[in-house]
């Protein structure tokens, strides 16, 4: 059973970290390096304090709590969804068994690897996003900007709770590392690729929020079905703060079209650059960029790593339990993307059959890519609203792609495959160029004034947690 959070705690917990004198001195000295690391390279801007929610429980009854706050005193907890007592394995070879409660020895170095990976994108986000309060376009962002990272903080100790719980020595030396990689670094980078890119400008941060915590999502999806029942109930607890990452992408892109559009309907021109807002063009350029970095994530097409990590119940499939089959899937087949040889010397894209197990990436990306395409959906609603013919589109699976079948080859949005140099030539066509990326720098100038907002980006529909747009969310120093 979960025990209710003590706020006298250093470390808030619903784990029992009392009853685990050695567990709780792990992690009070781990604090003060986690602290550093905060203040070193966390956020930059200079606040009072932020009205920011804060987990203190979880359960139904609500689990947050909104207050002004200031940052470093935020209070970083552990947090795991309650336990089923019953609960079973729901996939793979230990099927209808007992969930792990402790690690089984011959997975132990499997699930630690995967903690690793999970725990590495955490801190990894909020050094990407930690100049950005320099040029929030308002008090309302700025603080879901916080908002996001204090998150992802806590996702790192999530992490690291189990790091320091179940893996001893090996994981108190795993969770130092997770401080001391860093986003961009050349001796010692993020683990992916896609949390060592820049995010820069404001529209970068949405399209990060939407497409990349999205699929962070799908991972934690996948995590939540974990036979070891601890890191299950860990991701389930997380993907109800990611969540409110999905939001405040999606909302921000909207926001950003429906602006542009505005502007586009208003001057009966699509040439808005010069008038202050992001072009649809660049917009679709962005959005290329980070669906296909973020499609990386989803590793290749095929791995028996991660057959062999479904047999041993590591990690399910999104939505395990109402998938229609045995959840063994030893006998069963799936169609992949895939790269062949079309004779000629030429190659061409299409699909091929394998056993269902070593599809499984594939099959997490598909189910990622149905909900992407929701969110182009919205965005081309609000163009048609407003009465353009102008629509977003996601670009084909084989364009900029640096893992899978799909690296080995230059592909345009469409799906054309086409030689490199022709690539070269035309890839500012599609991707992000210096003069977009300028241009779209050139008018995040900060709006840190209550209740007003930058000209490039239209309003939110609603406040948090019932608050008004003009709220004093967040108090600079
Ligand atoms: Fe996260
Ligand atoms: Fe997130």
């Amino acid at each position: 059973m979960s025990q209710a959070p003590d706020y006298t705690d250093k470390i808030p917990n619903n784990v029992g970290l009392r009853e685990d004198r050695r567990l709780q001195r792990a992690l009070e000295s781990w604090q003060p390096n986690f602290l550093n690391w905060w203040e070193s390279m966390g956020p930059t801007l200079p606040t009072q304090d932020v009205y920011l929610r804060t987990a203190v429980n979880v359960g139904r009854e609500g689990w947050a709590h909104f207050a002004h706050v200031p940052m470093p005193d935020y209070r970083w907890g552990i947090f795991l969804a309650e336990q089923d007592p019953n609960r079973q394995i729901g996939f793979g070879q230990h099927k209808g068994e007992p969930a792990w409660q402790q690690i089984p020895g011959e997975y132990r170095s499997d699930l630690l690897r995967l903690i690793v990976i999970q725990g590495d994108t955490e801190p990894a986000s909020v050094e990407q996003q930690r100049n950005l309060g320099a040029t929030a376009p308002s008090l309302y962002d700025l603080r879901n900007l916080f908002q996001v990272n204090v998150e992802e903080g806590r996702h790192l100790w999530a992490m690291v709770y189990l790091l320091h719980a179940y893996f001893g020595r090996e994981g108190r030396e795993e969770a130092e590392e997770l401080l001391h990689r860093n986003s961009g670094s050349q001796d010692a980078p993020r683990i992916l690729g896609a949390f060592n890119e820049e995010t820069p400008d404001w529209l970068s941060f949405y399209m990060f929020t939407y497409f990349t915590d999205r699929d962070g999502k799908y991972q934690l999806g996948t995590l939540k079905e974990s036979a070891f029942d601890p890191l299950s109930r860990t991701c389930e607890f997380m993907l109800k703060e990611e969540a409110h990452h999905m939001m405040v992408g999606t909302t921000g892109v909207d926001r950003v079209v429906e602006r542009t559009a505005q502007v586009m309907v208003e001057n009966d021109t699509d040439d808005v650059a010069a008038r202050g807002v992001i072009p649809l063009p660049v917009i679709q350029k962005y959005l290329n960029f980070h669906y296909s970095v973020s499609l990386d994530l989803f590793g290749g097409e095929t791995s028996t790593n991660v057959a062999n990590y479904y047999t041993a119940g590591l990690k399910g499939r999104w939505s395990e339990e109402r998938r229609q089959d045995d959840h063994r899937l030893t006998d069963d087949a799936m169609m992949v993307d895939a790269l062949v040889d079309a004779g000629n010397g030429q190659q061409s894209i299409t699909e091929v059959e394998v056993a269902a197990l070593t599809g499984l990436n594939t099959d997490l990306r598909r189910q990622y890519i149905a909900d992407c395409r929701g969110g182009v959906n919205r965005w081309n609603k609000i163009l048609a609203d407003a009465g353009l013919a102008h629509r977003l589109s996601l670009p084909h699976i084989a364009f900029n792609r640096r893992v899978g079948a799909f690296a080995a080859v230059t592909a345009t949005p469409a799906g054309e495959l086409i030689p490199a140099d022709e690539w070269q030539r035309r890839q500012g066509e599609w991707l992000p160029t210096d003069v977009d990326k300028i241009h779209v720098r050139s008018l995040m100038r900060p709006v840190h004034e209550r209740g007003k907002i930058a000209a490039w980006i239209a309003p939110p529909r609603n406040g948090i947690n019932g608050k008004p747009f003009d709220y004093d969310y967040v108090h600079l120093a």
